[in-house]
């Protein structure tokens, strides 16, 4: 009995010690599934910058970007006339229910309400913005 117990403990710490995930792990997570869930809902029309073709204004630096300010981009009336910024907050209310939040937007409507769903995309089009703009490729 005595010799189990250290024993037992030994065997948890081992089990415990890889668990550990750094900040740096969790956000490199955090940027991978941001993307995998940007190629699934987004990247058909958004490219991330503008070496490649995209139906909606590409989202390179898109988070602190001033809204319609994508050079010769074609934007509606709605989005080149709202003068917002793209904050994060705005960013969410906008994956949320982009009609709602600019009526007149031309973007289809996208309704994503889950707000891991949101943190992991936002933290994926925070990581494409601080990117050297040369570096960003997909
Ligand atoms: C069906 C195509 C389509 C999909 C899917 C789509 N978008 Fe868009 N998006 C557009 C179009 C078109 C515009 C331009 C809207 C306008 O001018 O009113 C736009 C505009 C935007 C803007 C404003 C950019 C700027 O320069 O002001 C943001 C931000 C944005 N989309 C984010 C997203 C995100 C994030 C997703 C995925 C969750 C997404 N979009 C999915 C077509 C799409």
């Amino acid at each position: 009995m005595n010799r189990i117990i250290p024993a037992i403990c030994i065997a948890l710490g081992g089990l415990s010690a890889p668990a550990v995930a750094s900040e740096a792990t969790f956000e490199a997570i955090k940027i991978g599934a941001g993307a995998q869930l940007f190629a699934s809902e987004c990247r058909r029309c958004h490219a991330t910058d503008s070496t490649h073709e995209s139906y909606g204004p590409p989202l390179e630096n898109i988070v602190g970007r001033a809204a319609g300010s994508y050079p010769d981009y074609d934007y509606s009336v709605a989005l080149e006339a709202s003068g917002i910024v793209w904050t994060q907050a705005a960013l969410r209310a906008w994956m949320e229910d982009n009609a709602g939040f600019m009526p007149g937007t031309k973007m289809r409507h996208v309704g994503i309400t889950d707000r891991t769903v949101q943190d992991f995309i936002l933290t994926y089009l925070t990581s494409i913005t601080t990117r050297d703009g040369s570096a960003i490729s997909d």
